[in-house]
């Protein structure tokens, strides 16, 4: 199956007008490749303007929405008003989220299914926490996980699945490109045997955890790693940029 690969820059809950506007400059510098996708996430704040001054090759995504259109709900975001202005993503289920909003399998799932319903793409996030890994549950963790989203939605063509170890993710201890591989290859199955073979085929499933300038190029060869979701990273533009061009 022919994925086109796929750059998702997460900058968290990190920037300020001035620094927004830097990073605007630089990705509108990027020369996106061919058959690659690239969608950054500013905090809810910032999307409006990053819209509105990035070019239109680059794509722009919210770390988060709610499953109402709108309603009596302080504080959240709903996908209807992302697209009101122009926003085609939205992250979901980031561990962030998972770990300090307590966010279950089940929200997430949700949140997926009526983002998708108002036309907004998700990019999907699942991953085990360390002491998962040392117990060897990780399968169990990311599949319940995958889980949670599957039993909510049937279509799958505006997902990306971002497999992200929690131990990876802003520590510098990237996923060696094996340890990367061998789950993206248990997602797959997973999908192959719960949804469709078409669907495991197609979907797109990005690695986030440390990934840098030096580290992209070589979990890139890996053929189940379709992209990243890049973090701190997503932060300079010049480090971004490499990330980028990482499999051109
Ligand atoms: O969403 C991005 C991930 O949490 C990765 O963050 O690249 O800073 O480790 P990081």
């Amino acid at each position: 199956a022919s994925r086109d690969f796929f750059i998702g820059g997460n900058w968290k809950m990190n920037g300020s007008v001035e620094q927004v506007k830097t990073l605007v400059e630089g990705l509108n510098k990027i020369n996106v490749p061919a058959k690659t996708e690239v969608v950054v996430a500013p905090p809810a704040l910032y999307i409006d303007r990053v819209r509105a001054n990035l070019k239109k090759e680059i794509g722009v995504a919210a770390q988060n929405s709610y499953v109402k259109a709108s309603g009596a709900y302080t504080g959240e975001i709903s996908p209807e008003q992302l697209k009101d202005l122009g926003i085609d993503w939205v992250i979901l289920g980031h561990s962030e989220r998972r770990e300090y909003f307590a966010e279950s399998d089940k929200f997430v799932g949700e949140k997926t299914a009526h983002a998708l319903k108002a036309g907004v793409s998700v990019i999907a996030c699942i991953g085990e926490k360390l002491e998962e890994r040392e117990k060897n549950i990780t399968n169990e963790v990311v599949t319940r996980q995958l889980k949670g989203v599957a039993d909510e939605i049937k279509d799958w063509t505006n997902v990306v699945v971002a497999y992200e170890p929690v131990w990876a993710i802003g520590t510098g201890k990237v996923a060696t490109p094996e340890q990367a591989e061998e789950v993206h290859v248990t997602l797959r199955n997973w999908l192959a045997s719960n949804v469709s073979k078409e669907v495991a085929d197609s979907v797109r499933i990005i690695y986030g955890g440390s990934v840098n300038a030096k580290n992209a190029a070589e979990l890139a060869t890996k053929p189940n790693i379709d992209g990243f979701l890049v973090g701190g990273a997503s932060l300079k533009p010049e480090d971004f940029n490499t990330i980028v061009q990482a499999r051109s």
